[in-house]
């Protein structure tokens, strides 16, 4: 269960680390936070490349922040864009966050006041993950 307080500290660390985003080549800046079950929270921005497929995604820099850091499981992403509407986490995102937090709820907000809050299990049903591989 994650309290208000875990909730909006998680929201306001997306969105400071949405202030680090390299997006010179789109111009769309993201900040993503994640919860993991020690009770920390790591955070991260996209990081764009001149070679433009190597850009990655702010949900995926959190992530792997926090997996370097030792953590395994993630309880919450807060994802944050600076628009007028909020926005979910791509494809390619949602399959690393199913890697260590298939329950996960996801948090997404903006500047505009629509917020979404999803499960995981809703933005990727019949996930492809580690327990199909033993
Ligand atoms: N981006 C993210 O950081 N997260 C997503 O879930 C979707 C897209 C980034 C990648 C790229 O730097 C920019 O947004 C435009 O696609």
């Amino acid at each position: 269960m994650i309290s208000d307080q875990q909730t909006s500290e998680l929201r306001e660390s997306a969105k400071r680390a949405s202030e680090n985003a390299y997006c010179c080549y789109s111009r769309f800046s993201i900040g993503a936070s994640v919860l993991t079950s020690s009770g920390k929270i790591y955070s991260g921005c996209n990081i764009e490349n001149a070679s433009y497929g190597l850009a990655i995604c702010a949900e995926r820099t959190a992530i792997f922040n926090a997996v370097s850091s030792g953590e395994r499981e993630i309880v919450a992403v807060a994802i944050y864009t600076p628009t007028k509407k909020p926005t979910a986490p791509c494809g390619a995102c949602r399959q690393v966050i199913n890697e260590f937090g298939p329950e996960a709820t996801i948090f997404c907000g903006c500047d505009g006041s629509a917020s979404l809050q999803l499960r995981l299990d809703e933005l990727l049903p019949s996930a492809f993950g580690p327990n199909d591989l033993a």
